[in-house]
């Protein structure tokens, strides 16, 4: 439920842009693989709950993938009941138990961690589930193929643990055929051996938004999207809008300096707006006196350093503004936009950052699903 909230800073979450991102998303990779809406870290900033419950309701997702087990129990207190695998590494141990109790499936990247799992399922009389992560470049966490081949080789005469997946990662999907060519080359081994011996998991997956839509032959039984669902992937529509109002405006004679360090001076007479928005917020203060924002359709320039709470934009290009009038950080405003990634570009990072940022402080509304 949307909390009430008076500062006029909000974003807005378009679910039924979400909803038809992932129905696209189906439709590019092909209707018998299987989806999981990667809804990590808050879904990339976009409320994970509002995001994971509309997926549910329009049965557009078939799996959730968190990266802890504390993510996953927020999903399940709010009533979410698809299957979720948790991305992360599961240390300390200690976690099993709980992901158990909540019905979230682990990945297993150690011997050491499939015998925690195993020890666990002992405790409570049941089997659990477990996909098997295999690092097949990335780095990160994951057994090597061979390590990944002998571990599940072994976990089949091993009681209380049920391989349901085997997965990896793809480090560079998006800009290098080769590392990726060479990345499922690896995986595929571990795959076909594991066929050959009858001990294939139902669920094999390694695609990433990128992979899935740029390497057929990375999808498999199931994809792992993030990034195109939230639509800051071409083709996809953006599902965030961060706005705000104009509280305060005023005119600034030739010369006068704007915020912190005065490091931005009138060149003329200018009006001079306020927003309620700052670094504490997520806007980072990397984009002082670089970034635009809508306001009236028109890109106006932010001017001065963004501060904690607020930020100013030069409106004189925009004479009709008036205090009360809406703003657009990022999305929007008649043919007018400001992406995610523009403003990632601004600040020397990537859109997952940028929109994943956003704090808690900034109120998610629900629009459109
Ligand atoms: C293991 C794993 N799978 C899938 C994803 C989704 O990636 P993307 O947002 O690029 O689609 C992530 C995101 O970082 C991830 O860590």
């Amino acid at each position: 439920m949307m909390r009430r909230f008076f500062r006029p800073t909000w974003a807005e979450i378009d679910l039924g842009a979400l909803v038809g991102n992932l129905r696209l998303f189906r439709k590019r990779v092909g209707s018998g693989v299987k989806i999981m809406f990667v809804v990590k870290a808050n879904a990339y900033g976009h409320d994970a709950v509002l995001c994971s419950l509309a997926a549910q309701k329009a049965r557009a997702a078939d799996w959730l993938g968190v990266s802890s087990v504390e993510e996953g129990i927020v999903l399940r207190g709010a009533g979410v009941r698809l299957p979720i695998l948790i991305l992360g590494s599961l240390y300390p141990f200690e976690s099993v138990l709980a992901a158990a109790a909540h019905d979230l499936t682990p990945i297993v990247a150690s011997l050491e961690s499939a015998k925690r799992v195993a020890e666990a399922a002992l405790r409570l009389r049941r089997n659990i589930h477990i996909h098997v992560k295999v690092d097949t470049g990335m780095g990160r966490i994951g057994l090597r193929p061979e390590a990944a081949l002998a571990l599940v080789r072994d976990l089949s005469a091993w009681k209380g643990i049920r391989v349901q997946g085997l997965l990896t990662h793809m480090a560079k999907a998006e800009d290098d055929r080769v590392f990726t060519a060479r990345q499922l080359r690896d995986f595929k081994r571990v795959v076909f051996a594991l066929s050959r011996e009858g001990l294939r998991p139902p669920l094999v997956h390694a695609a990433n938004s990128a992979a899935a839509l740029r390497h057929a032959g990375a999808r498999f039984d199931l994809v792992r999207p993030g990034l195109a669902v939230y639509g800051l992937y071409a083709g996809f529509s953006p599902v965030l809008t961060l706005k705000s109002k104009l509280v305060y405006i005023k005119t600034a004679p030739k010369g006068a300096a704007v915020s912190y360090g005065a490091t931005w001076r009138a060149k003329c007479v200018s009006r001079i707006a306020t927003l309620p928005i700052g670094y504490g917020d997520g806007y980072p203060r990397a984009l002082s006196n670089k970034a635009a924002v809508l306001v009236g359709g028109r890109r106006c320039p932010v001017v001065g350093r963004v501060t904690m709470d607020q930020i100013m934009v030069d409106v004189t290009d925009a004479p009709r503004a008036r205090v009360g009038d809406d703003a657009v950080l990022i999305g929007r405003q008649d043919d007018a936009v400001v992406s995610a990634a523009e403003l990632a570009r601004v600040c020397g990072t990537i859109a997952y950052e940028t929109v994943t940022a956003l704090s808690s402080r900034v109120p998610r509304v629900a629009v459109g699903g």
